[in-house]
């Protein structure tokens, strides 16, 4: 066998050999790169007489082809084969079920649902949301509430307390949603409507107590406001809320010290089953206090009060939740466990409004 026999079966075998792009590549580099087999053979065509060029000469160039063809074709071969292998690696199995989007899986907390339900039967009386500060100063917290320096009732308020700033003033997490009263009237002027749903906290923690809790306040100031307004707002709200065309009200006397006359408000219900029924029944629930705002707080508000007044109401969100909705244990609220929210959560795309109902 000639020696360029030799070489092309060598080179052949190689070519055949090759299983990827990388090694075909070195194959072709090693035969006809500047430095390879056949190029350097190429290379002696012009030390050849003219009959040699004509038989040898005419050999190479043929081995060249040849090798060069081989080269060509195992490329093409290898990189078909690179196709048909990711093709079948990426197979897509259409037959798998497909996955919920999280719009689906997704749940809302209850509490941001009552949020959204309060807010949607008090937008559509007119009024607007206002928000304060969790952290508090002692004034807006107590003092411009017409809690005197000293009074009992901020006692009854088990606040918790910020250690001193530089100032000395100690900050606290606000105990109620009152202080944002305030903080409204100084900003705005009457007529004011608003509601206020927001985090509040108290050192109290048991099966209806946590220590960040949720209120919603309410307060509206103009120059006419008075309680038979207020009692109408609160009923349209609570037949609103709990979706019964008709509910009874018991206005109780009480105190608070930035409302005067204040009272504490329950309606009628049956608790006989396991779930508490309104608009029905001979049992009393408490569910807000309320009052005409005291002449002190319109006046810490910057408003004269021989010429305004306004009347505001306080409740807890995370209790007419669990009442609405008969969540049993207000520290499930706060565990973040995914079987509850699975379980009592709403589906976010599922909005309430006042005309499609607003927990259907
Ligand atoms: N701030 C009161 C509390 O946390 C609730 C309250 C009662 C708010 C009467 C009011 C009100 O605006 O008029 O216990």
């Amino acid at each position: 066998m000639s020696e360029l026999e030799t070489l092309e079966r060598t080179l052949l075998a190689d070519i055949d050999a090759a299983g990827d792009e990388g090694s075909i590549e070195a194959v072709r580099v090693g035969a006809l790169g500047k430095k390879g087999s056949i190029s350097e053979l190429l290379k002696t065509l012009g030390t050849m007489t003219p009959e040699e060029r004509q038989t040898r000469g005419a050999q190479i160039n043929a081995l060249k082809t040849t090798v060069a063809d081989a080269i060509t074709a195992r490329k093409s071969a290898l990189k078909d084969q690179a196709i048909a292998e990711r093709l079948a690696r990426e197979t897509v199995d259409i037959s798998l079920p497909v996955r919920s989007s999280p719009a689906e899986r997704g749940r809302i907390h209850p509490i941001s649902q009552i949020v959204d339900e309060i807010t949607a039967i008090f937008g559509d009386m007119g009024f607007s949301i206002a928000e304060g500060p969790d952290i508090e100063t002692d004034y807006y917290n107590f003092t411009a509430l017409n809690f005197p320096e000293g009074h009992p009732a901020r006692e009854m308020h088990d606040t918790f307390f910020f250690n001193e700033d530089e100032k000395g003033e100690r900050k606290v997490l606000r105990t109620h949603t009152s202080p944002v009263q305030i903080r409204t009237m100084e900003a705005q002027d009457p007529p004011i409507r608003i509601i206020i749903p927001g985090k509040t906290y108290r050192q109290d923690s048991d099966a209806t107590h946590s220590p960040m809790f949720h209120q919603v306040e309410g307060l509206v100031v103009d120059k006419s406001a008075n309680v038979a307004n207020m009692r109408w707002v609160l009923e349209e709200f609570c037949k609103a809320f709990f979706e019964v065309d008709q509910v009874t009200m018991r206005f109780r006397p009480s105190f608070f010290p930035f409302t005067e006359p204040s009272f504490e408000v329950d309606i009628q219900c049956d608790r006989s089953g396991p779930i508490v029924k309104f608009g029905e029944g001979t049992d009393w629930m408490e569910i807000l206090g309320c009052g005409m705002v005291h002449p002190n707080v319109l006046r810490s508000g910057g408003l004269d009060p021989d010429e305004y007044q306004g009347f505001a109401w306080g409740m807890g969100l995370d209790r007419i939740a669990m009442l609405k909705y008969g969540m049993p244990d207000l520290r499930d609220f706060f565990n973040a466990d995914v079987r509850w929210m699975n379980h009592y959560g709403f589906r976010p795309l599922d909005m309430p409004t006042l005309f499609g109902g607003l927990s259907a």
